[in-house]
């Protein structure tokens, strides 16, 4: 087999690219180690900047997303129960963010990519790159059957996500990785009742972290922050919707309506950037080059911005146009990346209880929380990031 680029993975990052190339007319083939259902089964991230809105209109994917997907002008802040507003479109000229489940996202990318005719290959077992630092690599796997299968192509992007083999397909003397490891979770619920407030609530308090989020009018999502070696079963319902009341205070928790849950998860909170981007003919995009902690939502939209960014790169490639965009693709996506970085850190940071927390942090976190509530400038800069950075150049910190 032969294609222009071989994508291994088929979450956000590899199907959004995948769409990308086919609308400049160049060949891909993805290689996805799991089934489409187990893909789109995944209850991950909810919220979607509005460059990630935008692109699936420009993809001709957003029919369902514009009658279903709920649009945020704002988010709430809470601390120890008392919630304020920050409108984010009035203080970053109308933009906004919308609502739309990362579900949904891959539901919309895999029935346009079967009508589109674009090649998926799934079940892949035992996936390898190879000849990354030459002209000619090839990708090699084991289909459903046990069968070898091999394709040549130009270039290998890896979309594996951060448990994926193409991280690991740099040398060990180019990669650099740096890391912060929180020493809290958050339990997330999915449950068929409606949401407690119209957008948003990211509430602060003594006990730790709650996040009211939704999926649709009756479909809530909430999360509160746990310690890494708890576990599910130590969480029946009744804990969870008294532990989140609680922590968002008495007049929102007042308003909570409590439910089944039918899903239930505990995730590690993490951050992470593996550096360059690119090596040889192998390019790196999402998850499998970095990791930001759910607090700012950023996690799918990241994986967005590479692929966009590296689709313009390669179409140029193939458009003859030279490979400027190739060459400098690692600097441009890292620069936004540690910008999603730097403020998904920062969310959490002002937000979570640490364990080593003293009285001397905890009056720091709430004095900052404060005056973001009082300050047009703090919760403008918070809205700017929040509703994504644009997706120009920057300084990147890859040569330091
Ligand atoms: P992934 O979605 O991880 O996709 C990678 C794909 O590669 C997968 O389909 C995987 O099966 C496949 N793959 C892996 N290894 C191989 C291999 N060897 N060969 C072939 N294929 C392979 N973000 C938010 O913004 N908000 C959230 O609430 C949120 N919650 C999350 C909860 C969890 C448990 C996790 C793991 C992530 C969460 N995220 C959240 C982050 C967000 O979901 C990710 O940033 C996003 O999915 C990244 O997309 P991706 O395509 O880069 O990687
Ligand atoms: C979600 O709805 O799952 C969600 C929303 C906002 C976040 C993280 C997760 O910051």
């Amino acid at each position: 087999m032969r294609t222009q680029v071989a994508i291994i993975g088929a979450g956000p990052a590899g199907m959004f690219l995948a769409h990308l190339l086919r609308a400049d007319g160049i060949d891909a083939l993805v290689i996805e180690r799991r089934d489409r259902s187990y893909v789109e089964g995944r209850v991950r991230a909810g919220v979607l900047e509005q460059a990630t809105v935008g692109l699936m209109r420009r993809l001709g994917l957003a029919d369902r997303l514009e009658r279903e997907g709920m649009v945020h002008r704002g988010t709430n802040l809470s601390l120890d129960g008392r919630m304020f507003h920050i409108d984010m479109a009035a203080l970053t000229g109308g933009s906004t963010v919308t609502v739309y489940g990362q579900q949904e996202v891959m539901r919309d990318l895999f029935d346009a990519a079967q009508v589109r005719g674009l090649e998926i290959a799934w079940n892949a077992a035992d996936v390898a790159l190879h000849e990354l630092d030459g002209t000619r690599p090839f990708v090699t796997w084991r289909d459903a059957d046990g069968a070898a299968r091999r394709v040549d192509c130009d270039f290998v992007v890896g979309c594996d996500g951060y448990h994926g083999v193409s991280r690991a397909s740099l040398p060990a003397d180019v990669r650099r990785t740096f890391e912060r490891v929180y020493p809290f979770g958050w339990l997330g619920i999915l449950a068929e009742v409606p949401p407690v407030e119209d957008e948003l609530v990211y509430a602060n308090h003594e006990r730790g972290f709650a996040l009211a989020s939704m999926r649709s009018a009756t479909r809530s999502r909430y999360y509160v922050q746990c310690g890494l070696d708890e576990d599910v079963a130590d969480w029946p319902d009744e804990r969870f919707w008294d532990e989140l009341c609680l922590r968002l205070g008495p007049e929102t928790g007042a308003r909570v309506t409590r439910g089944a849950s039918f899903e239930k998860t505990i995730a590690p909170l993490r951050s992470f950037v593996s550096e360059p981007m690119r090596w040889g003919r192998l390019f790196l995009a999402g998850d499998a080059a970095h990791i930001v902690p759910p607090t700012g939502a950023k996690g799918m939209n990241l994986a967005v911005s590479d692929v966009t960014m590296l689709g313009e790169a390669l179409a140029g490639h193939y458009r003859g146009q030279g490979d400027a965009g190739i060459d400098g693709y690692s600097a441009r996506a890292l620069a936004r990346v540690w910008k999603a970085e730097r403020f998904s850190w920062w969310f959490t940071s002002v937000t979570h209880r640490f364990p080593t927390m003293d009285g001397f942090d905890r009056r720091i976190q709430m004095a900052e929380l404060d005056y973001i509530r009082g300050s047009e400038a703090a919760q403008r800069t918070l809205a700017e990031n929040y509703v994504g950075l644009p997706l120009t150049g920057g300084v990147s910190s890859e040569a330091v």
